[in-house]
């Protein structure tokens, strides 16, 4: 039941528009012009929109595999891209608005402040997984290799949790809060991983063991 909900088209284009609510709960709160620091507010929307799709998209996997349903995954481009597209308008935020396109004052900001340096590195390794992001892609890459490339998520989820940390003044409960997210999922593809390999380990002997028969052919 939930299955056939999830393959249908019309979910595909609910939980899409679902995905720009925050988007446009955030111009509908800019623009009538009442807030006192819009910049401050529109970055830190779009910082929080990126970590949970980051968050989101890293919980596909392991959903899909405790709920026994396969077909999530069909959800998980989109919300790696929606972090993509949250991610893009924090920077955009942070050149546009907050340093008016001095090219210099940025790259001295990526430099010297650790925090901007994490949150760039993280932006700059979401890039090919965006690109690289169709079915194309993954054909000509080959679904191995691409695999591999699309694990540097892992590493932007860590570096974003480690941004979000450095850049709180006092109150750390949020970033803290989204580390242990990140952590739990990590620590769980770690475990399937491992059981995985143990499984193949001792699949192996077995194998060798059984003779090639007609039957077994
Ligand atoms: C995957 C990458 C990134 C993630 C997950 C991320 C996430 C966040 C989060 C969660 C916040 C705090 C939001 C809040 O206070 O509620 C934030 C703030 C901020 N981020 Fe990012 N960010 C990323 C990349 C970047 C990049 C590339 C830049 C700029 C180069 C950047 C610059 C900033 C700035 C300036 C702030 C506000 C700092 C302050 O309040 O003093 N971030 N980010």
């Amino acid at each position: 039941m939930l299955n056939s909900i999830l393959t249908s088209k019309i979910t595909k284009v609910v939980v899409f528009a679902a995905c720009l609510v925050p988007l446009a709960l955030l111009i509908w709160q800019v623009l009538p012009g009442t807030l006192a620091d819009p910049i401050a507010f529109i970055t830190h929307r779009t910082g929080d929109w990126t970590l949970r799709f980051l968050v989101i998209t890293l919980a596909i996997t392991p959903l899909r595999k405790l709920l026994h349903l396969p077909q999530l995954i069909r959800f998980r481009r989109m919300m790696g891209l929606f972090a993509f597209f949250y991610v893009c308008l924090h920077f955009t935020t942070w050149i546009w608005l907050d340093h008016n396109f001095a090219w210099a004052e940025l790259w001295k900001d990526v430099l010297k402040r650790p925090f901007i340096t994490l949150g760039f590195t993280g932006f700059v390794l979401l890039i090919p997984l965006a690109v690289t992001s169709t079915a194309g892609w993954i054909r000509r890459m080959g679904g191995r290799r691409w695999q591999v490339l699309h694990r540097l998520v892992y590493v932007t989820a860590v570096l974003g949790v480690i941004h979000y940390y450095w850049l709180v003044k006092s109150d750390v409960r949020k970033p803290v809060f989204y580390g242990a997210l990140v952590a739990i999922l990590l620590a769980w593809r770690l475990g399937d991983w491992l059981i995985r390999r143990r499984g193949k380990a001792a699949a192996v002997p077995t194998q060798r063991k059984e003779p090639v028969t007609a039957e077994t052919a």
